[in-house]
């Protein structure tokens, strides 16, 4: 049976990713609510076959466009956030906007219509792990996040939670860890570092270096959140994880040498206030009980074939380079 899907924040990094990946793998249709911020690219959707992919303009903190475009749906996975945590220190507020009364809106209208929800969220909700903690996150670790982003994204969570049991919304729930490959904003750790080789920067890195995270390519991610949403458990998280931990200092090095540069050419910056040290998912519950397995095991080959993407593909990211760069520098990273 076919499905008809509003993605919103579907002309965002994930969102894209997860919208290609729809219409590549099911017959179903798709609807993005994307409100365009800086983060939003049209530039991702391109190609995508007209007939079964529109593109509404619209903000996930305005009921109206949310309640009309709900009303006409099958199911609504929700990707629209403001995502970068070096942002909420500088200015929190829109993340309490989208990230908090976007999900109420869009809460608010499932439960009107019956519609089936699958919440985006993050392993950030969960604070940070010790270097050397054997333990990994899981759906039952403690909620403890660090930064305005993660704690707006924590509250989106208990919001689709209370949802689930008080009014009875058939939504899932999915945490993932750091994503990478193509068409992700140059603000993030590996687009900054990519392009800045391109221009002939030094890599920066905060701090010491020393931070771990764990990651997974945005494809794997996309095939994870479509498993949820066709056999998930109503009411359950699922953690999205592939084994990839790396410490920041690791994965420049590794950029570094896939673009022939010594593995010292790089600077260290002012630490992000606040830096949670590591991230670390265990998926054990999304590979044994739903079969997921993640394709892009060779963290070293995906980079390699991002790194190509960003050279091939300058014309995308270039509109945002000056700007992204002139912020960070503001504040001595
Ligand atoms: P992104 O910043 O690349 O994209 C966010 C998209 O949401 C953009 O297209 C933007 O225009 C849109 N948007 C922002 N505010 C909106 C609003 N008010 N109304 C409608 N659209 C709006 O983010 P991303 O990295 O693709 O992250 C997508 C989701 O995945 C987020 O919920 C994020 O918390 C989650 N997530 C991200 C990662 C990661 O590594 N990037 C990991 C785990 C979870
Ligand atoms: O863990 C999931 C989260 O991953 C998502 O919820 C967020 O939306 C996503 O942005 C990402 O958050 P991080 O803060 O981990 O990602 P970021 O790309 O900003 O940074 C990754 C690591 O690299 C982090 O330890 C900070 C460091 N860093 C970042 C930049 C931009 C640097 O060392 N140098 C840099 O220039």
């Amino acid at each position: 049976m076919t499905r008809r899907l509003l993605v919103t924040g579907g002309a965002g990094f994930i969102g894209s990713a997860f919208v290609h990946h729809v219409l590549a793998h099911t017959d179903d249709s798709v609807t993005v609510l994307d409100s365009f911020t800086y983060a939003g690219h049209r530039g991702s959707l391109e190609d995508l076959p007209a007939e079964r992919c529109a593109v509404v303009v619209g903000d996930v903190a305005d009921p109206e466009v949310v309640e009309r475009l709900v009303a006409d749906v099958d199911a609504v996975v929700h990707f629209a956030a403001e995502s970068h945590n070096d942002n909420s220190l500088a200015d929190p507020s829109p993340f309490l906007r989208t990230n908090l009364m976007g999900t109420f809106n869009l809460l608010e209208a499932v439960r009107r219509h019956g519609t089936r929800f699958h919440h985006i969220s993050t392993d950030e909700v969960y604070g940070d792990l010790a270097l050397d903690d054997p333990e990994r996150f899981t759906e039952t670790t403690p909620y403890n996040p660090s930064s305005p982003y993660s704690a707006t994204k924590a509250g989106s969570d208990l919001l689709v939670r209370a949802w689930v049991r008080s009014f009875g919304v058939q939504a899932t729930l999915s945490n993932c860890s750091n994503n990478y490959g193509p068409r992700q904003h140059v603000e993030k750790f590996i687009p900054r570092q990519i392009t800045n080789l391109l221009d002939g920067i030094r890599p920066r890195l905060y701090g010491t270096g020393e931070n771990v995270r764990d990651w997974i390519h945005a494809e794997d991610h996309s095939s994870a959140v479509l498993r949820i949403l066709d056999a998930g458990e109503i009411g359950r998280t699922y953690l999205i994880g592939a084994d990839g931990e790396k410490s920041n200092r690791e994965v420049v090095e590794m950029i570094l040498g896939l673009m022939g540069r010594p593995a010292d050419d790089y600077d260290h910056v002012n630490d992000r206030a606040g830096h949670d040290l590591r991230y670390a998912i265990d998926a054990a519950p999304l590979r044994e009980e739903l079969g997921w397995r993640p394709r892009y095991r060779d963290f070293e080959a995906g980079l390699a074939a991002t790194i190509d993407w960003y050279r091939e593909n300058e014309r995308w990211w270039r509109p945002q380079k000056a700007a992204t760069e002139a912020k960070y520098q503001l504040v001595g990273q």
